[in-house]
């Protein structure tokens, strides 16, 4: 079977390996569609530090159940089931674990990223960390559900309620997926980047404000679309030190701020802004729980997941494709690999 294996960094190949067989507590799956995420540009570049090689890439997957094994299959799937992978590996028993913030369990291990993933042919994953997909969802959109999890994971961390601002750092996946998801949650999205053509696009799929920081003063701005309060939520989606900086400067008194984005290095803060104006601050890493809840809102139509999709491409054409990706970054946002899908 073909897999999409990162040897070293920017050494990536369609190779050719032996199909796994069904193990204690797994489920064999047939891969229809791998969706190709930032992360996966990251490891390509080895700049992503949580990623050790060689790794087979892939966390955004949708498949068939070929075959499972009884010993631990929760929701009850049968074979030939159509489902999506939840790809965050948890122990179980550590303290986050034990209060269901199983995202972030002290081992966590997220596919392709510390162990292998799954764009290939065929893939075990525990059976208990599948999910449903509905029998009439596209299978490009179902590759699409997760990273729609990593946007609603930060908004829920933000408790995002109707009528409120959410000024959101970051006009790539993640930055225009949590605009869409505050929009249909009936709050105001403020999106800010500094590639004009991102910030274009995020006003075509329906976010209400945009601001281009390399020509804007952001907290001005912010201060005159918020009526002088500024924005009751605060989402980093860059992992960029000047917008982690700055997000203390647009969020209102009382107001939240979430960070999703990774930064390389860390950011100094003005701790007396956090006390005076009483801001929590809380960090989203992956997701728990949100799976569902992405799904409902694709199917539904209340997030057009669609419009985020570039392009589909094959399994043998993934690693010229990662390749401009990593060289022209600015032309893409989602592409989704059919890997079993004609
Ligand atoms: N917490 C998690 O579990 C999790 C999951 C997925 C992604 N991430 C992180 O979230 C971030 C966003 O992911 P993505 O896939 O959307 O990445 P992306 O690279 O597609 O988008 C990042 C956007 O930030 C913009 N940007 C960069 N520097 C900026 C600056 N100084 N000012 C304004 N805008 C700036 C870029 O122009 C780009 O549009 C990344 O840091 C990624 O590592 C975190
Ligand atoms: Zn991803
Ligand atoms: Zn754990």
């Amino acid at each position: 079977m073909k897999a999409i294996k990162y040897e070293k960094p920017w050494d990536v190949a369609c190779i050719d390996m032996e199909k796994p067989a069904c193990g204690k507590g797994q489920a064999l799956l047939k891969i229809m569609t791998a969706g190709i995420c930032g992360s996966d540009i990251g490891a390509f570049r080895g700049t992503n530090g949580l990623v050790s090689y060689p790794r087979i890439i892939g966390h955004e997957l949708a498949g068939i159940i070929e075959e499972i094994d009884e010993s631990n299959n929760p929701k009850g799937f049968k074979v030939g089931d159509e489902v999506i992978v939840d790809p965050y590996l948890y122990c179980g028993h550590c303290y986050p674990c034990s209060i269901k913030r199983t995202n972030c369990c002290t081992s966590l291990k997220t596919l392709g990223v510390h162990v292998d993933g799954g764009m290939r042919e065929y893939f075990l994953h525990p059976a208990n960390m599948l999910v449903k997909k509905p029998a009439n969802m596209d299978w490009i959109l179902a590759a699409m559900a997760e990273p729609l999890t990593i946007s609603l994971h930060g908004v829920h961390r933000g408790n995002l309620k109707a009528g409120e601002y959410a000024a959101i750092y970051g006009a790539g996946t993640i930055g225009v997926l949590a605009g869409m998801v505050a929009e249909a949650y009936g709050a105001h999205a403020i999106v800010i980047d500094i590639v004009q053509e991102r910030l274009d696009f995020a006003k075509s799929v329906g976010i209400e404000h945009v601001i281009n920081s390399a020509k804007e003063d952001v907290v001005a701005k912010v201060m005159e679309i918020t009526n002088g309060d500024g924005a009751q939520l605060v989402m980093e989606c860059t992992g960029a030190n000047p917008c982690i900086r700055q997000t203390l400067d647009v969020v209102s008194n009382a107001g939240r701020i979430t960070f999703t984005g990774w930064p390389h290095k860390e950011t100094s803060l003005p701790t007396d802004v956090i006390t005076k104006k009483e801001i929590d601050i809380r960090g989203a890493r992956t997701s728990a729980g949100e799976f569902e809840e992405a799904i409902e809102l694709i199917t539904s139509g209340r997030v057009d997941i669609r419009k985020i999709l570039t392009k589909t491409v094959t399994i043998d054409e993934a690693p010229e494709t990662i390749i401009d990706i990593e060289k022209n970054p600015g032309n893409y946002l989602k592409v989704v690999v059919k890997v079993g899908l004609e």
